[in-house]
């Protein structure tokens, strides 16, 4: 694990997509795109690295959407895997290979990793009480049962999650559990699994996670350390199911493997399909085993299947995990249940030929040290303002620049003419090139590409400095100008290439030069491109997208989460939050409390202020409300109100206020208080 090893080769793996759903930008800015620029990062380099996926096809919500459809967790897998697999092609991820976790090959390797686990007596047996339904005479996972959320009150919580408090749950603590497959009342019977004792490996993890690996990512170390700190315990790997890889061992009939124990494995099954020499990448010391996932995979990634691979042994273990965190759409966190996500599938549809649009934009707002949000005003300025005002437009400048002053063919360079804006130019492509490629090592592909960026941006600066347009008697200094130039067009081909494939083959395409010139090693070269050759005719690389194509698609946005909110009708929880979607955490920074007004009088002045005094029981405080249109002093005094009473004081009119008092409307757009019920008493909290 120490940094001095070199590696000769690299296995980098992106999270299994569940098949269950179609991609989204979300994935891709979490994992895939990521992976993607690294992989072609180091393929450019000329290194020995595999890139590997497939569908994560089993686990509950899988046979849930098949019994919801109808139809067999196989025929709902069968067509997300496709689904998945055309958007990651066209989209351009470039996976060495997309396979799939219900693959005759992927249930052997997975119940050979099981066995191994239990002939060495890595496994502990337990028996325990589970849900049973009667009548489908089958156990029940978690999320097959539902009832009311103790927490909040949701009437439609699963028995692992409310999905409107965000509280994970256990079956048990839901207020009248029932079963998502039958009316059949719940019994309890009692079922063997098969737990893997994670709490024996958390010495070795806590060694391996917070001493050899210092250099993670502080986000991806933060939530180890949480995890480490709570106790590790054992978890059960296995279910009672049908669908699932079967347990493969004696007296183990009716039960499949946990769909988080066989997924990862996934990882080594898709790379003993695709080369007879899987076992270079899995089992040699000197492959660096890279895993991209977001941070919901994080606990799985870095102390679950790391653990199970230690407790195999034989295999190396990943030498980083650089897990983004969300990428949210408009304010607000995508949810596949209420239809708030971009997705690929239909992006490729409305913007065919611009995968590299939206590479850059999801790139330079990765997610990854927080989370952020993706919004289509700023796809369209970061496409306007960046790629076309300045990626493009350098480009384009040289191009119509070469054909104009230099009869479309590419300038030879004069020493003897040579400047120090030349030689400054040379350097910032040098320079440029190292920061690239120290960024992308430490898996920063937002600052690596907007040092590609940057590089453009210098170079429309050199052609400004240098203005060649107007040295018409001198070509020698035009020579120069424009062999740099289309030079450092050819240098950002290269620097580009991971982030923006496409646009760097058109590059290629316009300097009529091969692809072969991409190749890494040829960045901060002069010599790319060669004296006295002719180009192709200027074409733009990036088209401007026009405000009707944004406003399109923010009204495609809503209009796709209003119909999913009426499909549902009205017996389903639609909780579709109204402004940008909080989380149960963030609620309970807000203290409200319940008050009287005891005093109020009108701000002088003032038109619309009113300045009351609150009693909260234990204390009482000024606030100035902007009621006074609707209400006359001496009608406020004695109402119940809520208060919000942690809200940093504000001065009005030299008077300090301390909170604000909640107010709604009645049908005809009149103010009206908030009021608690009179028994509330005061100075109580609301929540
Ligand atoms: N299917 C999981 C998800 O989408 C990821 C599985 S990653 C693997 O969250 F390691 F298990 F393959
Ligand atoms: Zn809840």
């Amino acid at each position: 694990m120490s940094k001095e090893i070199t590696f000769n080769r690299y296995l980098v793996t992106a999270a299994l997509p569940y098949a269950n759903g179609p991609l989204h930008i979300g994935h891709l800015a979490g994992c895939f795109l990521p992976s993607d620029i690294y992989v072609r990062y180091l393929r450019a380099q000329e290194r020995d690295v595999k890139f590997v996926c497939g569908a994560d096809e089993h686990g509950v919500p899988i046979t849930i959407r098949a019994m919801k459809e109808d139809t067999s967790p196989q025929d709902v897998v069968d067509r997300y895997y496709d689904l998945l697999k055309g958007s990651f092609d066209e989209f351009g991820i470039s996976f060495d290979i997309f396979s799939r976790t219900s693959n005759k090959g992927h249930h052997d390797t997975a119940q050979e990793f099981f066995k191994k686990l239990h002939n060495d007596g890595v496994f502990e047996e337990k028996e325990s009480e589970q849900y049973f339904d009667e009548e489908k005479q089958q156990f029940l996972a978690d999320r097959y049962i539902t009832g009311t959320c103790p927490k909040c009150s949701n009437e439609n919580a699963y028995g692992d999650q409310c999905e409107n408090c965000g509280s994970a749950l256990s079956p048990e603590e839901l207020i009248n559990p029932t079963s998502a497959l039958s009316d059949a009342p719940l019994v309890k019977k009692k079922t063997k699994h098969w737990y893997f004792p994670l709490a024996t490996y958390e010495d070795w993890l806590k060694k391996w996670l917070l001493e050899d690996h210092k250099d993670w990512k502080s986000n991806v170390t933060g939530q180890c350390k949480s995890w480490l700190d709570q106790g590790l315990r054992s978890r059960a790997m296995t279910r009672d199911s049908k669908w699932g890889v079967p347990v493969p061992i004696e007296n183990a009939e009716g039960k499949v493997m946990y769909v988080w124990f066989d997924a990862p494995i996934g990882y080594i099954s898709a790379t003993k399909e695709l080369t007879p020499s899987w076992e270079d990448y899995w089992k040699k010391d000197d492959t660096k085993l890279v895993h991209f996932i977001g941070k919901d995979n994080i606990v799985f990634h870095c102390i679950i299947f790391p653990a199970m691979l230690q407790a195999h042994g034989g295999y190396v273990l990943p030498e980083n995990v650089p897990a983004n965190e969300f990428l949210n759409i408009e304010g607000q966190k995508v949810s596949t249940s209420r239809n708030w996500a971009v997705w690929v599938h239909e992006y490729l549809k409305d913007f065919p030929g611009q995968q590299d649009v939206m590479r850059y934009v999801l790139c330079a707002n990765a997610p990854e040290t927080k989370d952020n949000d993706f919004t289509w005003k700023d796809f369209q300025d970061r496409n306007n303002n960046e790629l076309v005002a300045i990626f493009g437009n350098f480009v384009n400048r040289v191009m119509v620049l070469s054909h104009k002053l230099c009869g479309g063919k590419i300038p030879s360079f004069h020493m003897d003419s040579k400047d120090a804006l030349d030689d400054q130019l040379y350097e910032k492509i040098v320079l440029a090139k190292k920061k690239v490629e120290e960024a992308i090592e430490k898996y920063k592909f937002r600052e690596a590409i907007f040092n590609v960026i940057d590089l453009a941006r210098e170079g429309n600066k050199y052609l400004q400095e240098k203005e060649p347009w107007k040295q018409k008697d001198n070509q020698p200094y035009i020579d120069n100008c424009l062999h740099l130039g289309l030079q450092l067009m050819a240098n950002l081909a290269i620097l580009a290439n991971p982030f923006l494939p496409n646009t760097s083959k058109k590059i290629c395409s316009q300097l009529k030069v091969v692809d072969k010139m991409l190749e890494w090693k040829n960045a901060g070269s002069l010599k790319l491109v060669k004296t006295g050759y002719s180009l192709r005719a200027p074409e733009l690389l990036f088209a401007k997208i026009e405000d009707e194509q944004i406003e399109e698609q923010v009204q495609k946005l809503k209009a796709n989460a209003m119909e999913s909110k009426e499909e549902k009708g009205s017996s389903e929880a639609i909780n579709t939050p109204i402004g940008g979607e909080i989380q149960f955490d963030d609620f309970t920074k807000i203290d409200l409390r319940v008050a009287q007004v005891i005093e109020a009088t009108k701000v002088p002045k003032a038109d619309k202020l009113l300045q009351l005094t609150l009693d909260l029981g234990f204390e009482k405080r000024t606030v100035l409300s902007g009621i006074a249109e609707h209400f006359k002093a001496e009608d406020v005094i004695g109402k119940r109100v809520a208060l919000v009473a942690n809200l940093a004081p504000r001065k009005m009119r030299g008077i300090l206020s301390e909170g604000m008092v909640l107010m709604s409307e009645d049908a005809e757009g009149n103010l009206v208080f908030v009021s608690p019920d009179t028994e509330a008493s005061l100075g109580a909290k609301i929540s």
